[in-house]
Order: structure tokens, then C-alpha cells, then sequence
């Protein structure tokens, strides 16, 4: 469990915790102390017994162990508990069900009483961990208190423990004794009706021994399933019949309830992949309003969107292509490191059986298919018959549309908007059924991007995605798509995601203009540099660490940097000094340096280092002007050119400035050599600075939460 923690710790990692069952077999008589103390919640103690209607219920109360910071706390924390308590940890358990969860704080600061788990009362009866945020929680907690509930933590989550508990105590007493207990998911899902908001769930209760609930909507989940030793295959144990009663279900349960854990279903479940592959790479990914149950060797899968909720669902049991090796970091101290130098294979992977280089023989010479996007094929026409093509997006992947609008326009000739995924719904922008929406996002789960997928779904716009994640709620909701094939991105920091994001809007402009004779040319100018491009940036990738290195050191006790750029490097100046901001936590902006007159160059002094992009393309003349003006005002000047650009070499010979030097390539392509070496500047800086590269403070990969 640690290990899957510590996998999912670049999604949030500034405090974590566990809930396991008490090892060894309760029994009548036996006593077991449970956690207490400082980063240890819960402290009750009570004996195991049946209850009067005859369930086994597990009095005990589950060993919780909780604290601020990393993964490694919560480990050492846990040894030590194990140590005071003199526990046999080499006994084996009578349930084996055990949750944890590594946070990203939104209600309440990061410490041992926010961090989950949470639990509905001293005796741990309901036990939650819970990505996402409960939007309606504070109308649930004055409802609850009016009914003398107390509260510990100041999260959202710690209403739903409250919630069940509250539920299951009425059910029980509606019941009354003698009547067979509610079924765990059947009161899960009671509880569902009343949250709002996004969540991604694990409930364990000790009423409900050996059971798991776990239910999601709007935050990713899914389930890794592992066969046991006896070679039993877990799709003969999956539920196909009711909520909790499944045959296969009660047999497995009646099979195992009262011995040990035969190990013949393992279910792992998990925000995402990396965290469950280790175990196995059978998963099932959950739907938006799907609740899993575990129970006695075998799961079932419900959904209370569907008119009978006690019938389990079909849901496609997929193998993923993840070896353990790609998310190790390989040599690499870090991963946003591997992932910068990784680059040139990222991009040729998603361009991999898409574009042609050799032009056929055979065919009309003027319309030839060179670039191949299976997702695109049936709504190509469509697209180019749109009234506007919007990107939607956030961050480096709102960066990414930016720095390929212009091919779009160029290539496709359709008006082409870009939004800010927040803003876009903040705005209520108006969409209409003929336009063209695509949704750009690593993960696939931004919750932003995925609400205002929502939003122009609702009004009739063909919804595109261009994702890194297989399976991933946008790639699923939206009609048709671009799969970026990157392989997957760890660091906190957009990277490589960034590069292959643009080489995937290129080849839909140019898919999409694939007809065209009138821009045949420059169509294949482009293909034959995309061609090209990976072994470019492999040549000047080693030169450029050291270089950027050196400049590193030079720059990192400043106190603002400024990236100055105009046509498709604005993006490259915006990206760079999200670099720089988001993980060497200096201040700095990119700047369109069209509009340096009407505000900027207040700023410049000769203290404040500059970098200007000024490759060679067709913003090149406006820039070096730029650079005449910012070296007029005795500027502190990084010039990122054009290797072997003599003008440029020339202006840094004369003014003392310093040159970075990237190979050329066509136009819309430049962004994604220039981006390289700022991509390894902000990373040495941070390195230098002493800061945490792949985990930047107060942020997390995947934003699930609005
Ligand atoms: C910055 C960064 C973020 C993401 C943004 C969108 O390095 O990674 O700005 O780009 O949170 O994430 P995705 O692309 O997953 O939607």
C-alpha cells in the first residue's frame, strides 16, 4: 500500500494516512488496543462479538494512522505503532481490507486530523479516504450537528463517515433486529443521493467486514484485479447478478468469511494506473457514478444512474500497456529531468504510424495522405465545416494550443478561439452546435477541462480530445480524439506532454488540410521537418544541460525573470515562466513583446535578466528590434536564437549578452525546440535552489477539483 502511495504521490503529497484491520482474528474475549496519540486517530478499544441479528460485525476498531508530509512519515509512523503495540505483523489477517490516500489540502491546512482517512466516530465505525471536494458539505455538517454530531477536522470528506454512520444507524433501527443487514453498497449509494460535488471514494466500515465500497464521480478511479494463486480467473468471480447477493459473491464470501485470506482475488483500487501495475495490469475503469463492491473474494460493479441499481453493470475488464520501468525514473535524479530528456522519443511516439515521410509513387503527387489520424477520420469534414474551432484548456496544455493556433488557422482556415477551461465556464461563453471543441489535457482528468467539456457537450459542439491518458474521463466523453502517446508524465511539471501536444494539434491541422492543393507545399515542408525534428532536438539536448546548467547558477538568486516573445513563442515565453514559477519558485512572466511598449519596459533595468526568443522565422526583424530597444535601456539580455545566427552572435559580442542557440526548423515547429533548453533551465534553477523538482510546493499533477 505504501508503494502505491508513493506512486500516487505527485497527485498530492503534503499529508497521507491508512486505515488497516487489526491484525489477527477478533475474538470474544481478546482485546487490541487501536491507534491514539499524535498522527494516530481513533482511540477506542472493544472486543469482537456477533451482533444480535447473527452478522459477524468486527467490534474492533481499525488500526488508523495518519500525519502531515510524505509517504515516508506515515511509514515511519507505522513501524513505529507496530513496534509500541508489539504487533505480529506476520500473522496473517482475518479481513484484509485496507485503505490510504495521499492529499492535496483544499478544505483545511495539511495536518494529522485533516488528513484522511476520516472516520464517522471515536469507534472508526465508517472509515473514508476521498479525492475531489464535497461542494454542498456545509449544509451537510449544520444538518448533522443540528443532530449532536461533533466535528474534529475542517474537511469536507469527514461528512460522509458522519453521513453513513448516520444512515446506517437509521436503517438498522427501521430494520430492526432479526432483519438482514442493508447491503454495504446499497447504503453507500442512500448516501450518494445527498453529496455534491466531485469524489472518488474508499469506504471501509467494521459492520462490514472484509467489504469495500469504492464509487466515483468527476474524479478518476480504477480497479486492478489479480488472480490468485489457485489460477482462479476474477472474471468467474465477478457479480452478475444483485447489489451484494450476487451467487458468485455469496459463495466466495461463504468460502472465505470464516478462514483466512486464500489470496484468490487481490483488488487494488487507485486513482490511477501507475499506482495498482505493480500488482497486476488487469483493470477496469470506473464510470462516473459507479459503486464497486469487494466482498469475499469477488467485486460487482453498480451504477445508481441506472434504473435497476441492484443489477451489477458490465465493465470491460482492459490490459494496460504500462511497464513498472516507465514509471521508475531510469538513471535520472528526477523525473521532470527524464521527461525533458526524454522528449525526442516522446514526440516521435505520437507521431508514430501517423505521419508518412516517404511520398508514394503511386496517386495523385498533389494529394497525397502523409499524416494518418485514426480518431479524426469520421469527423474530419465536420470539423472543417465549423463555424470556430476553440481549444479549451489549462496550464502547459492551454500553452500548447497557443503555440499551434496559428498552424490551425493557417492550414484549416477557420476562425480558431482559445479558452481558458475556468474562465470559459466562469463566462458562461457562448458555444454553438456548430462548432468544433478540443479538449486538450495530459491527464485527461483536469476537472476544469473536463466540466467545460460538460458544458459544450450540453450545447451541441463536436467535443475532440487530445489527451495522454488512455481511458481518462476526457478521452472517454469526448465524441472523437487524438491519443498524444507520450508515455506517462510523472513530474508535477509538464514537460514532454507539452512538446507531444503540439506535434498533435500540427498533425490535425494538417490532416485536416490534407485536400488542399493550395497548401500542398507548405503541408509537406512541415511533415518533412516533423520528420526531422526528434534527431534535432536529441543534437543539442546534452550541449544545452550543460549550458543551461551555467546559467543557472547565474540566474538563480534573481529575484524575477522576464521571457519576452511574439508570434507562436508567446506560447514558449508563457510556458517557460510557468517553468520557472512552478518549481523553481521564482517570479516570472512571459511577456508578448508586442505590447512591451504599453507597459512592460518600465520594467527593465540592468539587473533583471531577460530572455528573448528570437529565432529565425517571421517574428524575426520585430525582435530584434525588441532587443535594440530592451539593449538601448541597458537590459540584462539572454538572447535564445537560431544556432549560428550571426546577427545575434554579433549583439552579443558587442553588449555582453548571453546567446542560447537552438537548431532551426520550420515555423510552426520552432516552439518545440525552443521550449528545451528554458524546459532545463527552470529545472537546474530549482535543482540550485534546493527545491523539491517533481513535486512543487502546493501543487499536485491531476487538478480533480474545480
Ligand atoms: C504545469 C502543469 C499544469 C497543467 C494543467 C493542466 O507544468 O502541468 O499547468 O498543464 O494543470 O493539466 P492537464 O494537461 O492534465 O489537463
Amino acid at each position: 500500500m505504501f508503494t502505491g502511495l508513493k506512486r500516487l504521490e505527485y497527485r498530492g503529497y503534503d499529508s497521507s494516512g491508512m486505515c488497516i484491520d487489526a491484525i489477527d482474528a477478533p475474538t470474544p474475549t481478546g482485546r487490541r488496543e487501536s491507534a491514539s496519540g499524535d498522527g494516530l486517530a481513533n482511540g477506542s478499544s472493544a472486543d469482537g462479538t456477533s451482533s444480535s441479528n447473527g452478522r459477524v460485525e468486527d467490534r474492533s476498531s481499525p488500526i488508523i494512522v495518519k500525519c502531515p508530509g510524505k509517504i515516508e512519515n506515515l511509514e515511519n509512523l507505522t513501524a513505529e505503532y507496530v513496534q509500541q503495540h508489539n504487533l505480529d505483523t506476520s500473522k496473517v489477517y482475518k479481513h484484509h481490507v485496507a485503505i490510504s490516500h495521499t492529499r492535496w489540502a483544499t478544505h483545511g491546512v495539511p495536518s494529522a486530523i485533516n488528513a484522511h482517512p476520516q472516520v464517522s466516530d471515536a469507534n472508526a465505525d465508517f472509515v473514508v479516504v476521498h479525492n475531489g471536494i464535497i461542494t454542498n458539505y456545509q449544509a451537510l455538517k449544520d444538518i448533522l450537528k443540528k443532530n449532536g454530531e461533533t466535528f474534529v477536522s475542517e474537511t469536507d470528506t469527514e461528512t460522509i463517515p458522519k453521513l453513513l454512520k448516520f444512515a446506517y444507524d437509521s436503517m438498522t433501527a427501521e430494520a430492526g433486529s432479526g432483519e438482514a443487514q442493508v447491503p454495504f453498497p446499497k447504503l453507500v449509494m442512500e448516501v450518494l443521493t445527498k453529496l455534491e460535488g466531485a469524489y472518488a471514494l474508499l469506504i471501509k466500515s467494521r459492520h462490514y467486514p472484509g467489504e469495500l465500497v469504492a464509487c466515483k464521480r468527476g474524479s478518476p478511479m480504477i480497479v486492478g484485479i489479480k488472480e490468485g494463486p489457485d489460477g482462479s480467473s476474477s472474471s468467474s468471480k465477478v457479480s452478475s447478478g444483485g447489489l451484494g447477493r450476487a451467487a458468485s459473491i455469496t459463495r466466495l464470501r461463504d468460502q472465505y468469511n470464516d478462514s483466512h485470506w486464500t489470496g484468490a482475488l487481490e483488488a487494488w483500487v487507485a486513482s490511477d494506473a501507475s499506482a495498482v501495475i505493480e500488482h497486476t495490469k488487469r483493470v477496469v475503469v470506473l464510470e462516473d457514478n459507479d459503486v464497486l463492491h469487494i466482498v469475499g473474494g469477488g467485486y460487482g460493479i453498480y451504477n445508481t444512474r441506472q434504473a435497476d441499481v441492484e443489477t451489477a453493470v458490465p465493465r470491460r475488464l482492459q490490459v494496460l500497456q504500462l511497464e513498472v520501468d516507465q514509471i521508475m525514473k531510469g538513471g535520472y535524479e528526477h523525473y521532470m529531468q527524464k521527461e525533458i530528456h526524454e522528449q525526442p522519443e516522446a514526440i516521435t511516439q505520437s507521431m508514430r504510424g501517423r505521419v508518412k515521410q516517404q511520398k508514394s509513387a503511386e496517386g495523385n503527387p498533389y494529394l497525397q495522405q502523409r499524416i494518418k489520424l485514426g480518431g479524426l477520420v469520421e469527423t474530419r469534414d465536420t470539423i472543417r465545416r465549423s463555424r470556430r474551432i476553440m481549444f479549451v484548456a489549462c496550464g502547459t496544455s492551454y500553452h500548447a494550443a497557443l503555440a499551434a493556433r496559428q498552424t490551425v488557422e493557417e492550414m484549416v482556415e477557420v476562425p480558431v478561439v482559445l479558452e481558458l477551461a475556468s474562465d470559459l465556464l466562469d463566462r458562461c461563453c457562448p458555444i454553438f452546435r456548430d462548432d468544433t471543441c478540443v479538449f486538450v489535457s495530459q491527464s485527461g482528468e483536469t476537472a476544469d477541462t473536463l466540466r467545460a467539456l460538460e458544458y459544450a457537450k450540453a450545447r451541441g459542439a463536436l467535443c475532440v480530445g487530445i489527451t495522454n491518458t488512455v481511458g481518462s474521463a476526457i478521452s472517454r466523453a469526448t465524441h472523437c480524439g487524438i491519443h498524444q502517446n507520450a508515455g506517462y508524465e510523472i513530474g508535477v511539471a509538464s514537460t514532454k506532454a507539452y512538446t507531444s501536444q503540439i506535434i498533435c494539434i500540427t498533425m490535425m491541422a494538417l490532416a485536416l488540410a490534407e485536400d488542399s492543393i493550395s497548401k500542398r507545399e507548405r503541408r509537406d515542408a512541415i511533415i518533412d521537418e516533423l520528420g526531422a525534428l526528434p534527431d534535432k532536438m536529441r543534437s543539442f539536448m546534452q550541449v544545452q544541460d550543460v549550458a543551461m546548467k551555467e546559467l543557472a547558477a547565474q540566474l538563480k538568486d534573481s529575484n524575477s525573470l522576464l521571457f519576452f516573445a511574439r508570434g507562436n513563442n508567446y506560447a514558449t515565453a508563457l510556458e517557460a515562466a510557468l517553468k520557472c514559477k512552478e518549481v523553481a519558485l521564482i517570479h516570472s512572466e512571459g511577456i508578448l513583446a508586442g505590447e512591451m511598449k504599453h507597459g512592460p519596459l518600465a520594467l527593465v533595468d540592468e539587473h533583471l535578466p531577460i530572455v528573448v526568443v528570437a529565432t529565425r522565422d517571421s517574428m524575426y526583424n520585430k525582435m530584434e528590434s525588441v532587443i535594440q530597444q530592451l539593449l538601448a535601456r541597458s537590459a540584462r539580455l539572454i538572447i535564445l536564437c537560431t544556432a549560428g545566427d550571426a546577427t545575434m552572435q554579433e549583439y552579443a559580442k558587442r553588449s555582453d549578452c548571453q546567446l542560447i542557440e537552438v537548431p532551426g526548423t520550420v515555423e510552426p515547429l520552432q516552439p518545440i525546440l525552443n521550449i528545451v533548453p528554458l524546459q532545463l533551465l527552470a529545472y537546474h534553477m530549482t535543482v540550485l535552489r534546493g527545491h523539491n523538482v517533481d513535486q512543487p510546493r502546493n501543487l499536485a499533477k491531476s487538478v480533480t477539483v474545480t
